[in-house]
């Protein structure tokens, strides 16, 4: 939080034209500057900036704003981040309001653990590229392919083969223990209880957060010791589910781009960084979630991803397009044969055999549909299963036009209409399989007044919690990013301090915030009372939407039939429609009912 009024100081002292100049060549047109715009390709200059208006404007792609919107886009800072560089470069001291002590002390302690973890990064970093010790992991990187120059730019270091070097360095700089127990970069041993090194006779890569700031470690084994990585531990400071490796090296080449390439290793992304693809970020042994998406959608529109060439590798690339086709990041996947690994391949092959790769990528879906469709083969049963899993992730793409496009495609592949596919898609979706909805079904299914509803129960009512947490939560969320802010606090059952901690401390992403604040405006004391009342209504409007679709899905399906004369069908899906028709008349009654009383 920075007060309104630095921000506005920061305002009237920047000079867009100043700031802008350090990244575009800018020349005087008439009252204004042209350049060549720095957010898509171009050879005419098109990007425009104003300044006695103080803004920036591009003709060709469209993008504008003022002087932090233009940082926060190109270097893909926050406001708040973008605020504090620009009063930076003034000489203006940009200082977080500190809203309560609790706060403050929250911000004094990660300052702590992140300072904790920049002095072992050096302590590594110094033993690999200057200490005896750490020629093997000089050694070991050299066998790799890599040279000091790397070691440099990734800040990658070595961890001794001792059970207290960093304990003893940090013991030496005066700092609690405790602290690097947090961070995970200590243990304390079974036996004395003194403090050991959880990383040793390892090269460390540190994990570098967006803003600079080194939040994990990754030790790799220099021979076939297990396990063959070891990471930091999820702490005040590490959220794996929201952090990417290489990020903040990727940065400015992923804006360049417009693209960002999303691969499993370290090594993969030292390779692919070293063939000339700097912006690359790697997902390091977890699955790709849906902060890692809204992350990389601040960055780009579209994500390559580049993944083993195996079927675990196949098996996170599917994972990935999941999140991924919901947003509106074009996603292609780069294929490897079978066995080989970015890294490998740029080892074996070089670097202009990457690019050729690269250039190949093809669109996600487009792969999935036709490896599912070839290994389904001619057999009508396995043939309409594989139709029936691609048409639920068409469904899942957030652009109807892109839907329609693709269930076109399967259609004629396949042989059968695009109607009958579109309700496949959406009954497979729909089912309870799929525990996350996507963002598209939100506002058909279940309207988000519910779940703010909900959610703002969920913050009031400890009991409430706890039955929603045996209950599931997928049942009443069907909006992603509420599910998992809803998830969150189910976690925290009927504890109100830990909730009160979740709330205000840091793990909460910026997106989640929103949605807690906006189910939290207005009136929340006054509604004591009518806790459990709302909370039934919502449950039953949720199920009555659920109702209504189906039975309106249920008229097309029967016309359809009608259609093609199957008659057997015609029957089950009337007496169905039926039944639900039943279900919802019973269920206005009972509400209407519930009005008069
Ligand atoms: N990983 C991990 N812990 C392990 C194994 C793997 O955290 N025990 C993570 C690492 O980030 C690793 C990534 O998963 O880079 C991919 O694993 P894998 O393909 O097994 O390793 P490579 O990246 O090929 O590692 P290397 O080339 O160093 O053998
Ligand atoms: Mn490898």
């Amino acid at each position: 939080m920075i007060g309104e009024e630095k921000i506005n100081e920061v305002r009237e002292r920047a000079d867009i034209v100043e700031v802008i100049s350090s990244y575009v060549s800018l020349k005087r047109a008439g009252a204004n500057y042209q350049g060549l715009c720095p957010f898509h390709a171009e050879k005419t200059p098109s990007f425009n900036v104003s300044p006695a208006r103080q803004i920036f404007h591009c003709f060709g792609c469209g993008v504008g704003g003022n002087v932090f919107s233009f940082l926060m886009r190109l270097e893909g800072l926050s406001f708040g981040q973008a605020v504090k560089a620009v009063g930076a470069r003034y000489g203006i001291e940009v200082e977080d309001k500190p809203f309560d002590s609790r706060a403050q002390e929250r911000a004094r302690r990660r300052e702590l653990l992140l300072r904790v973890n920049e002095l072992a990064a050096e302590f590594y970093q110094n033993i690999l590229l200057q200490s005896p010790e750490g020629k093997r992991g000089l050694e070991y990187l050299q066998r790799r392919g890599y040279g000091m120059e790397t070691a440099r730019h990734f800040r990658l270091g070595f961890a001794p083969d001792r059970w207290d070097a960093l304990a003893a360095y940090l013991q030496g700089k005066g700092y609690d223990p405790e602290i690097g127990r947090q961070l995970g970069l200590l243990r304390p041993g079974k036996n004395d209880g003194r403090d050991r090194d959880f990383f040793r006779n390892r090269l460390m890569f540190p994990v570098v957060d967006s803003s600079g700031a080194v939040v994990a470690f990754g030790g790799r084994a220099l021979a076939d010791e297990t396990p063959k990585y070891l990471n930091s531990p999820e702490s005040p400071v590490y959220h794996k589910g929201r952090t990417l490796y290489g990020l903040g090296q990727a940065r400015s080449a992923m804006s360049r781009a417009g693209e960002v390439i999303i691969v499993e290793g370290y090594f993969d992304l030292l390779a692919v960084a070293g063939a000339g693809f700097e912006n690359v970020v790697a997902t390091c042994g977890t699955a790709l979630t849906t902060e890692h998406a809204v992350l990389l959608q601040r960055h780009g529109k579209k994500v390559a991803l580049l993944f083993d060439g195996d079927s675990a590798g196949w098996k996170a690339t599917l994972r990935a397009m999941e999140i991924l086709l919901g947003t509106d990041v074009a996603t292609t996947v780069i294929t490897l044969e079978d066995g080989a690994d970015p890294d490998s391949f740029i080892q074996e092959h070089g670097a202009q055999a990457f690019a050729e790769r690269f250039a190949q990528a093809r669109p996600v879906l487009e792969v999935f549909m036709e490896k599912t469709l070839r290994e389904a083969g001619l057999e009508r049963e396995s043939r309409a299963r594989a139709a029936e899993s691609v048409a639920a992730k068409i469904s899942l793409l957030a652009s109807p036009v892109k839907r329609e496009l693709y269930l076109r495609e399967l259609a004629e592949r396949v042989g059968v209409s695009v109607q009958a596919l579109a309700t496949a898609g959406r009954e497979m979706s729909l089912s309870p399989r799929m525990t996350v909805m996507t963002p598209r079904q939100t506002r058909e299914d279940i309207p988000l007044k519910n779940q703010q509803w909900l959610l703002r129960l969920l913050v009031l009512d400890g009991n409430l919690r706890q039955r929603l947490e045996a209950e599931g939560a997928e049942r009443y969320f069907a909006d992603p990013d509420y599910l998992m802010t809803a998830e969150q606090i189910l976690a925290c059952g009927a504890d109100d301090k830990a909730l009160a901690d979740l709330l205000e401390g840091a793990e909460l992403s910026e997106n989640q915030r929103r949605i807690v604040r906006e189910a939290l405006q207005g009136d929340v004391a006054s509604l004591a009372e009518d806790r459990e009342r709302i909370f039934q209504d919502c449950c039953q409007a949720t199920e009555t939407q659920r109702l209504k679709k189906r039975s309106r899905e249920l008229t097309r399906e029967i016309v359809e039939a009608e259609k093609n004369g199957d008659i057997a069908a015609v029957a089950a899906l009337s007496q169905e429609k039926l039944k639900i028709d039943r279900q919802l008349k019973t269920r206005s009654a009972a509400i209407a009912e519930k009005k008069i009383m």
